[in-house]
């Protein structure tokens, strides 16, 4: 499989103080999955936002698609962030008053991009392989808390982008829509795009990769 991303002995600290990574190392192909545990405050979501570009790292390397990623440079790789990489959170983060197909073509909105039919029919064949392809014009505030997350999830995936980040995207939901929400990481990770998920969920899996637990600032394998 072709690697996406690796981190060799990253460190992370926030204004010099304790370390919340202590060294960690990670690697992830496409159309592989990771699936990472912790207790709360452990770190999760901060090895998530290095990994998603969002953040910088205190010290270690990381390689993203081929890109050495340096930690005064994060604002250089915006293009990597837009294209590449689809985040899903666990507030959804959907605008209410605007309807499915609208949130889903947000990315393209946003930055005054022109949508043409390639765009459009990946959209459909999303809500079609999520089964919520009937409520496309449905206004978002009508939706269940597993609907919404399945259509930031296709949101995430409009470009297709070659890594999704997850960050407790069941932290609301119920047994039933996490599955659906695991499920739908299943099928993004089948069709080639790497997925990393933290959960608080033990009963869930991805099927497809490692399963971590993120402890004294270090990933361990489960
Ligand atoms: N911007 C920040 N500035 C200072 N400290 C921070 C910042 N963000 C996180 N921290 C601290 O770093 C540690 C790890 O936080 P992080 O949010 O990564 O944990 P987490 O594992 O995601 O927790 P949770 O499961 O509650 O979401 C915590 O002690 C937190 O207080
Ligand atoms: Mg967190």
């Amino acid at each position: 499989m072709n690697e996406l991303a690796r981190m060799t002995a990253v460190k992370k600290s926030y204004d010099g103080k304790k370390q919340v990574l202590s060294g960690l190392d990670f690697s992830i192909s496409l159309g592989e999955t990771a699936l990472i545990h912790g207790t709360s405050g452990c770190g999760k979501s901060t090895f998530l936002n290095i990994v998603g570009l969002l953040d910088s790292y205190s010290d270690g390397e990381y390689t993203f698609n081929g890109i050495p990623i340096i930690p005064k440079k994060l604002n250089s790789y915006y293009k990597q962030r837009a294209m590449d990489i689809g985040f899903v959170f666990q507030n959804y983060s959907l605008i209410d008053s605007i309807s499915v197909r609208e949130n889903i073509l947000m990315p393209y909105l946003y930055n005054n991009q022109y949508i043409d039919k390639t765009v459009m029919i990946n959209m459909d064949k999303l809500l079609e392989e999520f089964n919520i392809a009937e409520l496309k014009n449905t206004k978002t505030s009508l939706l269940s808390g597993g609907e919404r997350q399945r259509v930031a999830i296709i949101r995430a995936m409009i470009k297709n982008p070659k890594l999704i980040i997850a960050d407790e995207p069941t932290g609301n939901l119920d047994e039933t829509n996490s599955r659906l929400v695991f499920n739908a990481f299943k099928k993004i990770a089948e069709r080639g795009t790497a997925v990393v998920a933290v959960t608080h969920n033990k009963h869930l899996s991805l099927g497809l990769g490692r399963t971590y637990t993120l402890e004294e600032g270090e990933l361990r394998l489960c």
